[in-house]
């Protein structure tokens, strides 16, 4: 293959040419809807910083959920906004808190709708840590059996999958532990394997009012500086049971996501948190750039690049662009 006997232009030549010939397409499929439940009634909150995504209170969840049913997309994942907040993040695990409801109400409207739930308690904690503290420390093995309650109460209403998302060692083990011992086998385990400590978390922590009051999250995210350790990471994910793996950021990671697709064979997830998602937003705002094209192109390459699982805030967008 040399030019000028081989010229590469002959594959790009016409739109029918292109379609042949292309590698890669985005499917609904393949995208995870992520939503905020808050407390009370008749709520519906845009996040300023996240334009087009709201907190929803329970009661009107179930509509929304139906939307995101009849665009083709299969799953959704759940944030709760607890109504009080506490040193160990009781709401995190309370069997009637916001996302324990909403699992129920999303169950009984959209039964097939696959429910995926975070494990985590920042959302629920005072200090905004992913686990117990003490001394200014955020301590591993406490947090584990907070994070096995955690689940279990959202297995006990019907989640489908659970995704810890906290980053204490051992705790895919543990949660599968405390599933199986409770009868709950078939519920399955999406990691958040290699989580790092992003700058571009920050729209979702005004969503939820989760920075960590003291300090930040390096003690237990990943450092950005590092890929052996995610492998490192996945491998005990691996043999913990995971039944997806995923990456968190997306975008600024896609060298991750490639190397932990080629490192196993487990389902691939990744994250377009709420940073990428902001970013194109605000730049789309000031018309920098077309935002449903850089939203579409940044999805593309997430899945060019191993993810067959998308979670992204742009997913009911995406996929009426690809029903279109
Ligand atoms: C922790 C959690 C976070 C996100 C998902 N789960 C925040 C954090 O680690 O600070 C961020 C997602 C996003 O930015 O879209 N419960």
């Amino acid at each position: 293959m040399l030019f000028p006997k081989y010229r590469a232009r002959r594959m790009r030549a016409s739109t029918n040419i292109r379609r042949m010939v292309r590698e890669n397409r985005l499917s609904t499929d393949m995208l995870v809807y992520p939503m905020f439940v808050t407390f009370g009634k008749n709520k519906k909150e845009e996040i300023s910083s996240m334009p087009g995504n709201f907190r929803f209170s329970v009661d009107l969840i179930g509509d929304v959920v139906k939307e995101v049913e009849s665009l083709g997309i299969p799953a959704v994942i759940l944030f709760g906004i607890p109504k009080t907040k506490d040193e160990n993040g009781s709401e995190a695990y309370n069997p009637n808190g916001v996302v324990q409801q909403a699992v129920s109400e999303i169950k009984s409207k959209c039964p097939d709708m696959v429910v995926i739930t975070d494990v985590c308690i920042d959302e629920y904690t005072t200090h905004g840590h992913c686990g117990v503290v003490s001394d200014g420390k955020v301590l591993n093995d406490p947090t584990l059996e907070l994070l096995e309650s955690m689940a279990l109460t959202h297995a006990n209403v019907g989640t489908d999958i659970v995704a810890p998302s906290d980053m204490m060692d051992g705790r895919v083990d543990a949660i599968r532990r405390a599933l199986d011992e409770n009868g709950h086998i078939d519920v399955s385990i999406m990691s958040y394997s290699a989580k790092y400590a992003s700058s571009f978390y920050g729209p979702f922590r005004e969503a939820c009012s989760s920075s960590p009051q003291f300090g930040d999250r390096s003690s237990y995210q990943m450092d950005p500086a590092n890929s052996l350790e995610a492998i490192r990471e996945v491998n005990l994910d691996i043999a913990e049971n995971a039944d997806i793996l995923m990456v968190k950021p997306a975008l600024p990671y896609l060298d991750i996501v490639s190397m932990v697709k080629s490192k196993s064979n487990l389902p691939i997830a990744a994250y377009s948190v709420s940073g990428e998602y902001s970013m194109i937003e605000a730049a789309g705002k000031a018309g920098w750039l077309d935002r449903e094209r850089a939203h579409m192109e940044a999805l593309l390459s997430i899945h060019r690049a191993g993810a067959n699982i998308i979670i992204t805030y742009f997913a009911k967008e995406a996929a009426k662009i690809i029903n279109n």
